[in-house]
């Protein structure tokens, strides 16, 4: 296991109206002047927006809100809600949505107290070294935003969708209600219930020996996702699925499930590209590229007996001794399988995709200084394009 250091600091407030104690929260966390930030809608339709609203107002906190995060969300309102925060003296932003959303609002908190120009940090020509105080209430169980490190923005210009991975984007709170998915639609509850299982499957593929409690805890993820996803597709309102998502939708990528490993993470920065040129939800393309990725490590043949442990302990499969390989090529299958069962696209042509786009997506995929992407296996431009063709099938 490698040596880590792991500081969570966010506030988790879990459970049925949680969303009331937005502005006790912000009391706790020293904001006063709250920017509240929210996406196309749904926040406003559901009533929460006027919940969270009254909870600030019943705490004597100031508000101003900004609707109008879009899924795979633009720097465009970064800088609107940059201004706002700015000519109002802002000291607090509160998102209240998806990932979409919270990456907005993270990137707008760290944005308004930076001189020059945010994207800065998206671009990788600069690092943070303050950001406002930003609290969450979030409404899908999917990206983890609401713990994570993470943002990812779009620029509207050239529609390059870049990650930002920095402690500063870690929310002082999250206020957790799994009533408040129940009004996602089931396409949705999918594409989250895949990205979750991204978010541990990027953990799981790791080179890293003696890992064993986070492989455990990642199975037992994975398997409680599984469940849950499909009990929450049959009946929206089920609040115990719900919960179970929203809470393994934390977990998956807060890093309780990653630390002591170096994980993967080629599948997401991959899929980034599709969801830019083609405006597919993130989890949709994490469905077409990851099993596809899985594919091109088993024509490999790299670590053939973690796939196969996988495919017993998450996929249901028996091992067959005589040929672990044929356990993991079953394990693959059964889960495009699973992700088709949700209603998941598996290939790159049901996403959406053209295949004579794929030379170009994999030459923008986001490579280190090397060159490279991924750590299970380091894959270079023409390994990226091995992938995205073998989702072409
Ligand atoms: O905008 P509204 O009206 O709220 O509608 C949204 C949106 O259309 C809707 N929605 C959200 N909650 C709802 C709801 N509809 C009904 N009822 C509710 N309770 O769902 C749609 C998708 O929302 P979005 O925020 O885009 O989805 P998600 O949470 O999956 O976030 C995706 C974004 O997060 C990034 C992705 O790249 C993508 O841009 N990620 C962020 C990460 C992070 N910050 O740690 C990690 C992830 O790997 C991911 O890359
Ligand atoms: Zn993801």
């Amino acid at each position: 296991m490698l040596d880590f250091m792991h500081y969570l600091p966010t506030r988790f407030v879990f459970g049925r109206s949680a969303e009331d104690k937005a502005g006790e929260m912000v009391r706790t966390c020293g904001g006063t002047r709250v920017l509240v930030h929210f996406g196309g809608g749904s926040a406003v339709k559901s009533g929460l927006l006027d919940r969270i609203t009254a909870s600030l107002e019943a705490a004597g906190l100031e508000y101003i809100t900004l609707g109008g995060a879009q899924p795979n969300p633009v720097a465009s309102k970064v800088y609107e809600g940059i201004d706002i925060i700015r000519k109002n003296n802002l000291d607090f932003v509160l998102g209240v949505g998806g990932g979409s959303t919270l990456d907005s609002s993270k990137a707008m908190a760290l944005g308004a107290v930076y001189d020059g120009d945010f994207w800065d940090f998206f671009s990788g020509k600069a690092l943070p070294k303050a950001h406002l105080p930003m609290g969450a209430v979030i409404t899908l169980a999917a990206s983890g935003s609401e713990s994570s490190n993470s943002a990812v923005i779009m620029k509207d210009e050239t529609m390059e969708k870049r990650g930002l991975n920095v402690e500063f984007n870690r929310p002082v709170f999250a206020l957790m209600n799994p009533e408040r998915t129940f009004t996602l639609p089931p396409y949705q509850t999918a594409c989250g219930a895949t990205d979750i299982m991204a978010h541990v499957l990027e953990r799981y593929f790791t080179n890293e020996t003696c890992v064993d409690l986070t492989d455990r805890m990642c199975e037992a993820v994975l398997n409680a996702v599984i469940a849950a996803a499909h009990k929450a597709m049959k009946d929206p309102c089920d609040y115990d699925a719900r919960a179970q998502l929203m809470w393994a939708g934390t977990i998956a990528h807060n890093d309780t499930v990653g630390v002591g490993r170096l994980g993967d993470w080629a599948s997401h920065r991959i899929e980034h590209e599709l969801s830019a040129k083609y405006g597919v939800a993130h989890g949709a393309g994490l469905a077409v590229v990851f099993p596809a990725w899985m594919r091109y490590h088993l024509n490999l043949k790299h670590d053939v007996a973690r796939f196969a442990r996988l495919a017993v302990n998450v996929f249901g499969c028996e091992m067959n001794f005589a040929n672990p390989e044929a356990t993991a090529w079953e394990g693959v299958e059964r889960f495009e399988a699973f992700l088709t069962s949700i209603g998941m696209p598996v290939t790159f042509r049901q996403m959406g995709g053209d295949p004579a786009d794929i030379p170009a997506l994999a030459e923008s995929t986001k490579k280190d200084a090397q060159g490279l992407v991924g750590n299970f296996t380091r894959l270079d431009t023409a390994a990226v394009e091995t992938i995205l063709r073998l989702s072409d099938r």
